[in-house]
């Protein structure tokens, strides 16, 4: 297939696209690099520096002729969200109005879009399955939900097929450590975990330990970005134009802060000093997913379910970039 990958220089996006590349189909990314990083791409997909705020670049970089379109680029920072929400539905809302603009005028039919499981808020019971409210506690998940019935409005009125995509925690590198999770700033656990590690930070802030959980600490479902990309790769492989999907993907297991500290421990050697802070706002108590739905829909299960195991991947990447692409 010849897939334009929107933020296919970022973290998710990057790794899907290495998956797509080595699948054989025909990739151009399109990324304005504010916050990905060229140097992520795999060759041979074509590169093309442009922002969906451009309807003009955007009718450019389509007007090739695409069979699909993944969507990653927008922006993904909860707590910035909530401090700069209108930067969030600009970003995240109206340019991804301009792309299904340009995809409708291109011809485009598929559409593969980055979702979260913040859409959810605080679920009313666990595991969170599809069929949960969607209640999202921030604008990062308000804007990614809107986009979601953007998409449904879109399969009824102009036949587009789309499959939303709610990840959990996205984490761990590619296995040759070529690719890997470079944010700036960093706000994500296990890379903080990680620069810890390597002295480039005295400690791991906890946020907050006194929540209902067994050891008082937040629980995520942290599922590897290369089992995601599988995830993608199905999917953009299987739409039917006029149909709206959306699934949860994670692994179905939850890890506590304080576990994914221990493991990290475990895998690096380092005694990663923890400081017990306040809680984090915005932060719901636990989250994993039922990922029964996308399990079925595209015969797929996790391949990376040790923690350890997926710690380590992310290790590899920061042990040898440990100033991201920079170093
Ligand atoms: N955490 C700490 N200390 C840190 C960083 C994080 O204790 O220095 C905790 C957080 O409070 C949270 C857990 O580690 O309980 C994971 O935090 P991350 O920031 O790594 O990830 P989030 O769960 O906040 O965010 C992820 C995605 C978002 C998505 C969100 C849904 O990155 O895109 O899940 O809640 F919106």
């Amino acid at each position: 297939m010849r897939i334009l990958v929107t933020g296919g220089a970022g973290y998710v996006g990057s790794h899907c696209v290495r998956r797509l590349v080595a699948d054989g189909h025909a990739v151009t990314v399109f990324d304005n690099l504010e916050y990905g990083h060229q140097q992520a791409v795999t060759p041979p997909a074509e590169f093309v520096v442009g922002d969906l705020s451009d309807p003009d670049a955007l009718a450019r970089a389509l007007a090739p002729g695409f069979d699909a379109v993944m969507h990653f680029a927008g922006y993904t920072n909860v707590g910035e969200s909530v401090a700069e929400p209108l930067k969030y539905y600009r970003g995240n809302v109206t340019n991804t109005t301009n792309l299904l603009d340009a995809i409708r005028t291109a011809g485009v039919r598929r559409l593969v879009f980055s979702s979260t499981c913040a859409v959810f808020g605080v679920p009313e019971r666990l595991p969170i399955s599809e069929d949960l409210p969607k209640a999202p506690i921030n604008p990062y998940g308000a804007t990614k939900l809107v986009v979601e019935w953007m998409l449904r409005d879109s399969a009824a009125s102009w036949g587009l097929g789309s499959m939303a995509l709610r990840y959990f925690n996205a984490c761990g590198a590619a296995e040759d450590a070529s690719i890997g999770e470079d944010h700036t700033p960093e706000t994500h656990l296990i890379p903080i975990v990680l620069q810890v590690a390597l002295g480039q930070r005295p400690h791991v802030q906890v946020f907050g330990n006194d929540y209902p959980t067994p050891d008082g600490s937040c629980v995520r479902d942290y599922i590897h970005v290369d089992d995601l990309a599988e995830v993608h790769l199905r999917a953009v492989t299987s739409i039917e134009p006029g149909t709206a999907d959306a699934l949860n993907v994670g692994t179905g297991r939850g890890y506590s802060v304080l576990e994914v500290i221990q493991a990290a421990r475990d895998v690096t050697g380092h005694s990663i000093p923890v400081v017990i802070g306040p809680r984090r706002p915005g932060d719901p108590p636990s989250l994993y997913a039922d990922p029964t739905r996308v399990r079925q829909r595209f015969n797929w299960r996790h391949q990376h379910d040790d923690l350890r195991g997926v710690i380590a991947s992310a290790w590899r990447w920061h042990q040898s970039h440990p100033r991201g692409y920079r170093s």
